[in-house]
């Protein structure tokens, strides 16, 4: 695929979504007949990433159309949708697990609907194993035709056979889907979709088709409307966002994209996730500077400290493009949080290279860091690399970063120690005590005080007992 606005196809069409709806009508009209007065319940789940939480959000606004309304409790649904991870095998292997545990539940209530969807769901060796060994999940739907949900359950509804819709697709932009947000507090805004990176370790480029930008009334539509709704911390979201706007055929980068959002009217901050660091630019990290709603955090995964590693994981930057990177962001923002994500056991990483991404934490002395040690994934380049470490090797390597993690992270919130943030309150930890995270991302926990309301606001913290993950505070 080109580019978004010189191939059109990349948009769902008016016409598509006219047909979702009179389907949703439909689908409306069969369930209260099924149900009578009672609202049928759906239990959501979403696994992985905050792209697919939004993904989540979105599929939650289909169901709600067609007349559901939502459970935690398992046992009282009438339709279970798992949304699915396929990042490391661990996230597949925990949904196996819980979709073979709801088996039980199809035999009490044969009406249930089992529905699957997500990155797992485009991986044909996993709807295979769907189809072959788990006979009682009704539906199976990819990521590129989320949007098509009402027709899928219209399906399933109709003819009671399983249905499977696992396409493989460069991939769509559907506008005009309803979502059902599980939070006003905080907002996930979508900018774009898929990957072209092909990191060698990585799957999420096979399974969620190619970059492609939404359009930029689009994205300002919707932070307008996150803001009226009360939203007061706006996240962008893409697996590359350091590239939104690369395909389209309008004057728009990323950067462009940040000041129009922040010029938006209101009192809420901005923050952005992923960036790639072969794409952050100098121009990037101005603008951050620059905007006031954008929060000083920079989410930038580096993965590993050593450049033959990872030139064999296809980054396409060096250990020392990284440090300037750091470099120059703390200097146009001296209170700038850093936080990253790290691959341990790499196939072929020696203990010696594995030293490379240690030493490069202890300088560049992130806030926090998401840690995992390499998981094969059939398909990728990776996958097919001698990888002679044993696990037990990688877990004491991991436990060895974890450890120098533990350490920066500490000294850094001692410092936090007699100072005042501003913090969003978030909600509650336990009985009495609010939480709340720094514009660093740091989570504040604080006593409740008579009076003042201060949910879902910004409100001023005194820090007074910091630990190592989180701090402890007060009111001002
Ligand atoms: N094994 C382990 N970690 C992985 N990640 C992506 N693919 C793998 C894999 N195969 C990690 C990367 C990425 C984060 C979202 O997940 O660190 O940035
Ligand atoms: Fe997100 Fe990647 Fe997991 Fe898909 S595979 S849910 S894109 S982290």
């Amino acid at each position: 695929m080109e580019g978004n606005t010189k191939n059109r196809e990349v948009f769902v069409s008016p016409e598509e979504i006219k047909k979702q709806n009179d389907f949703s009508n439909r689908v409306k009209t069969m369930i209260s007949s099924r149900f009578g007065i009672n609202q049928p319940l759906a239990f959501v789940h979403t696994y992985g990433c905050q792209g697919n939480v939004s993904d989540g959000e979105r599929i939650k606004g289909m169901l709600e159309n067609l007349g559901y309304g939502f459970t935690d409790e398992i046992e009282k649904a009438d339709l279970i949708l798992y949304n699915t991870c396929a990042i490391r095998e661990h996230a597949e292997d925990r949904i196996y697990g819980n979709v073979g545990a709801i088996k039980k539940l199809k035999r009490a209530n044969p009406n249930l609907i089992i529905a699957l969807c997500g990155c797992m769901m485009q991986q044909p060796r996993v709807v295979e194993k769907i189809r072959n060994s788990y006979p009682f999940v009704n539906l199976v739907f990819g990521t590129h035709v989320i949007h098509k949900l009402p027709e899928l359950i219209y399906r399933v509804l109709r003819t009671g056979k399983r249905v499977f819709e696992c396409p493989d697709s460069d991939g769509v932009i559907a506008e005009d889907i309803p979502v059902h947000r599980d939070t006003k507090i905080k907002g996930w805004l979508p900018i774009m979709y898929g990957c072209n990176n092909f990191c060698s370790y990585c799957i999420v480029p096979y399974v969620r088709g190619r970059e492609r930008s939404r359009m930029p009334a689009d994205i300002i539509a919707e932070a307008k409307e996150l803001i009226a709704l009360g939203c007061k911390d706006i996240t962008l979201l893409g697996q590359n966002v350091n590239s939104y706007g690369k395909n389209l055929d309008c004057d728009i980068n990323f950067s462009k994209l940040l000041r129009m959002i922040n010029d938006l009217e209101g009192d809420f901050i901005i923050r952005f996730m992923t960036s790639h660091p072969k794409d952050c630019t100098k121009e990037l990290l101005d603008t951050m500077a620059e905007c006031d709603k954008v929060a000083k955090h920079l989410h930038l995964p580096f993965q590993s400290g050593n450049d033959r590693v990872l030139a064999e994981m296809n980054r396409r930057y060096n250990r020392e493009q990284y440090l300037e990177l750091a470099r120059y962001a703390r200097k146009v923002m001296p209170d700038l949080s850093m936080t990253s994500d790290v691959i341990v056991g790499f196939p072929g990483e020696t203990y010696e290279e594995f030293r490379d991404t240690v030493t490069l934490i202890e300088e560049v002395k992130f806030t926090s860091l998401y840690t995992f040690i390499y998981s094969p994934r059939p398909g990728t380049k990776a996958a097919e690399m001698p990888d002679p470490i044993s696990r037990e090797e990688k877990g004491r390597w991991f436990k060895e970063l974890t450890d120098a993690q533990e350490k920066i992270a500490g000294e850094r919130t001692a410092l936090m120690k007699g100072k005042t943030y501003r913090v969003l309150c978030e909600g509650y930890a336990k009985e009495g005590i609010l939480n709340g995270r720094t514009e660093g991302n740091v989570m504040i926990e604080f006593p409740e005080v008579e009076g003042r309301d201060v949910l879902g606001e910004f409100c001023d913290v005194l820090v007074t007992d910091p630990l190592t993950w989180i701090v402890r505070g007060e009111l001002k």
